[in-house]
Order: C-alpha cells, then structure tokens, then sequence
C-alpha cells in the first residue's frame, strides 16, 4: 500500500513535543487549561479557515441544540450551528489540524505525564458557528457524568475579533478556584482543558460569526467503563475514531 505523506509543517519551529513540554504539560498541571497561540501559524490557519467557510456556505450546519427540550425555546442553551467532520474523506486541511492536535496530545499524555489520563481515541472534529446573532451557549460542563471524554481541544479561527464589540467570550469557572479564565476566540489559538466537571464553561453572545472546531480525546479505563454502564448515545459526540499514528495521517 501507498507509503503515507509525512504530516505537512505547521508554524516555523514547530514542534508537537516542544508544545507538550512547554505549554500543555505545566499548564494542565497547574490550571487545568492551557492556550497555546500560532499553532497551526497563518498559512494552514488560513487553509483549515477556507474549509470552515465552504462548510458554512454550502449549508453543511445544523443547530448544535439536538435534544428536543419542549420547554425551552430553540436555541436558548446553545446557539451554534454544528458539523461533524472526520478529515480523511473531507476537510484535508482539518484533517491535518486533527493530525497535529492529535500529536501535542499523544506527547502531553506520554509516560503519565497528564496524570492517569491515557488516550486511546477521540471524537471526531466538531465545526461550530455561533452565526452572531447575540447567541452563546449556557454554562455547562463537556462530560460531568464520566462518558470517557477527558480533554477538550478548541482551536478557534477568528480574524480581528475584538470582543467589546462582538463578544463571543469564553469563560471558564475552574471548579474550587474563585477565578474565571477569560479566553478570546482568536485566529490560530487553540485551548486545551479537562472536559469533566472541574471546567464548567459558558460562552457569551457573539455578535459576529464565530468559529471553532472541537475534538475530545477519551481516557481509556473511564471511555470502557461508559460503555459498560450506558448505552452510547447515537449521536456523534459517541463514534470513537483513533488518534492518528506517528504523525501521519
Ligand atoms: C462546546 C463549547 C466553547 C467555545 O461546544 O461545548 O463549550 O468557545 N464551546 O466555542
Ligand atoms: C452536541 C452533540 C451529537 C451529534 O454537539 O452536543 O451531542 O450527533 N452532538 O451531533
Ligand atoms: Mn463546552
């Protein structure tokens, strides 16, 4: 079979395990969230942006709220509009988002080096759109009753964003902390954090379209447990996909 390209150069310098090491380790040591700026660098930032805009323009989006809540008017909990991409068969320059997320992560969790975090898999990568319409998303907490899901990865893609005008703020509320991390969506910024319920998080209304595409990577002994308690649900956020090899994809 076809010998696999080696994974494209993000930014000048760039190094999965120089990320790990300098950023993502200590940080999810001593917050619990990490941001890491330039990750991609501008021209494959730009590339994965391009493919985030044709999504969009070709109507690929749904509303993120799937659950129908009878009481509740659509869109009051969250105000995206998602897709799922896996970046084999769509989305390349996703796809290679995907493969060098998926290297910082495998390096930051290498040797119990993020506790007893082992990661066998991920989600695969969900593209939102808060279309800018004063819409955000309630806070809430990614996985609080032990799905498997043990880090977040959000990589954001927005341009000029300046958020007196246009919102769109994270906020996360570490658990037993009396502090909020105040975290922009900025162009080529992504953020790591722990999903379960030390992170609850909200984002604020966004008066501009705002984009991010989110993975979640599984823990391994919690992802097999979910399975034996639960049945799955069949939504997207359960199709386990494995974190890609050696740096190639
Ligand atoms: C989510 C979420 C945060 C963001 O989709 O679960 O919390 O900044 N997104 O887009
Ligand atoms: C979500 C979710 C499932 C799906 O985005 O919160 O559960 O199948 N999505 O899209
Ligand atoms: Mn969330």
């Amino acid at each position: 079979s076809a010998i696999p390209a080696p994974l494209p150069p993000a930014g000048t310098g760039w190094s999965a395990e120089s990320i790990a090491k300098q950023y993502i380790i200590p940080c999810m040591k001593y917050y619990g969230i990490c941001v890491k700026d330039n990750f991609l660098g501008p021209q494959l930032g730009n590339k994965v942006l391009k493919e985030v805009g044709d999504l969009s323009h070709n109507g690929d989006f749904r509303a993120g709220q799937l659950v129908s809540q009878r009481n509740i008017p659509p869109g009051s909990i969250r105000g995206d509009q998602i897709t799922w991409v896996d970046g084999q068969t769509d989305c390349k320059y996703i796809g290679t988002l995907m493969a060098h997320i998926d290297e910082v992560v495998k390096y930051s969790a290498a040797n119990g080096q993020l506790g007893d975090c082992v990661i066998n898999g991920r989600t695969k990568a969900m593209v939102a759109c808060y279309p800018g319409k004063g819409t955000g998303y309630i806070r809430h907490v990614d996985n609080p009753n032990g799905d498997g899901r043990c880090i977040t990865c959000i990589y954001y893609l927005n341009k000029n964003w300046d958020v007196k005008k246009q919102g769109g703020l994270l906020q996360i509320y570490p658990e037993g902390k009396n502090v909020v991390a105040k975290i922009e969506p900025l162009f080529d910024r992504l953020l790591i954090f722990w999903s379960d319920r030390r992170n609850p998080h909200e984002v604020k209304p966004a008066y501009a379209t705002r984009y991010a595409i989110t993975v979640w990577y599984f823990d391994a002994k919690e992802r097999s447990e979910a399975k034996e308690k639960y049945r799955l649900a069949s939504g997207q956020k359960g199709v386990q996909v494995p974190v890609t090899q050696n740096g190639r994809s």
